[in-house]
C-alpha cells in the first residue's frame, strides 16, 4: 500500500530535512492497557520503519525528537527506561544503519546525560560517519530555548578569546547551534493530535511547514508518513513573499 504512495512522490520536490516529534507512547500504551514504557518500546519499532522509508525515498535529512530538556521531569523510572532504550536502540541497529548508507548523529545538550553516556553515543554513531545517504539527527537531551542559550555562550567565550568580532549575523549565530550544516527542516510531523512545538527546533523551524495527525506514535506508518511528504508537495511557501 505504501509502495504505490511513493510513486505519486514528485522526486523534484522532496523536502530536503522532515523532523518528527513521536508523540503519543503513554497513551498508547494506557489504551492497551500496558505499562507506558512498553508504549515506548514499540515506538522505536516504528522509528525503524521510519527510517527505512526515509531512506528509500531518498530523504537528506531526518531529525527525530526522542528526549527532550523537559522530559527529566518524568518519574525517574521512566526517565531511566527512556535512556537506557535510546542508547539500546542506538547499539543494536547501527549496522544495518551503517550498511543502509546512513550517517547518524545526536544533538542535543550533552550536560545531563553524563560524560560515559555522551561518550559512548559518539563512539557508536562514529562507525557510520563515512556515510553520505540519509543524515539521521536523534534530538536527545534537546531543547531549543537551551539551543540558543548554549550558542550565545559560546558566542560570548570566543568574542572574549578575540576568536570572532562584535558583530553577529543568522548566518554566524547558526554556526553555534547543534544543527551547523545542517539545512533547516521543511516539514515538521507531529503524531498524537498535540498542536504545538515543545521547544523543538525553535530556531530552525522559524518557516518550517506544520503536519499534525490525531495517530499515536507506535501506530504511525510508512504509509501516513508517505501521505505527509504528499501532503507538503501541494502547500505552497512563500518565505514572505508575495
Ligand atoms: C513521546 O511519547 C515519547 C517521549 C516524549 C519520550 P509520550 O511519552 O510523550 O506519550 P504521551 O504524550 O504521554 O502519550
Ligand atoms: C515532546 O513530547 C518531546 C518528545 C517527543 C521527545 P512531550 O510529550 O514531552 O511534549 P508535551 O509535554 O506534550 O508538550
Ligand atoms: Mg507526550
Amino acid at each position: 500500500m505504501y509502495k504505490e504512495l511513493i510513486g505519486k512522490i514528485d522526486k523534484t520536490s522532496m523536502p530536503k530535512h522532515i523532523a518528527i516529534i513521536m508523540d503519543g507512547n503513554g497513551r498508547w500504551a494506557d489504551l492497551q492497557k500496558v505499562k507506558r514504557v512498553n508504549g515506548h518500546k514499540m515506538g522505536v519499532k516504528i522509528v525503524r520503519e521510519i527510517v527505512e522509508t526515509a531512506v528509500e525515498v531518498g530523504l537528506e535529512y531526518l531529525t527525530i525528537y526522542a528526549f527532550s530538556t523537559e522530559n527529566w521531569r518524568r518519574s525517574n523510572h521512566e526517565v531511566k527506561y527512556l535512556l537506557k532504550l535510546i542508547m539500546n536502540s542506538l547499539v543494536s541497529e547501527i549496522d544495518d544503519l551503517t550498511a543502509n548508507n546512513v550517517n547518524i548523529r545526536f544533538i542535543g545538550s550533552a550536560e545531563e546525560l553524563g560524560k560515559s553516556y555522551n561518550k559512548k553515543v559518539v563512539d557508536v554513531c562514529k562507525k557510520s560517519w563515512h556515510n553520505d545517504g540519509l543524515h539521521l539527527n536523534v534530538a536527545m537531551n534537546y531543547g531549543g530555548r537551551r539551543e540558543i542559550i548554549d550558542a550565545v555562550n559560546n558566542i560570548l567565550t570566543d568574542f572574549q578569546n578575540g576568536k570572532i568580532d562584535a558583530k553577529i549575523d543568522a548566518e554566524k549565530f547558526e554556526d553555534y547551534l547543534y544543527t551547523v550544516n545542517i539545512p533547516d527542516p521543511d516539514l515538521v510531523i507531529r503524531t498524537s493530535g498535540e498542536e504545538r512545538l515543545s521547544n523543538f527546533l525553535t530556531w530552525q523551524s522559524a518557516y518550517a511547514e506544520l503536519w499534525f495527525t490525531k495517530t499515536l506514535w507506535p501506530d504511525f506508518s510508512r504509509a501516513e508518513f508517505i501521505e505527509a511528504i504528499l501532503d507538503f508537495q501541494k502547500r505552497k511557501r512563500r518565505f514572505g513573499a508575495r
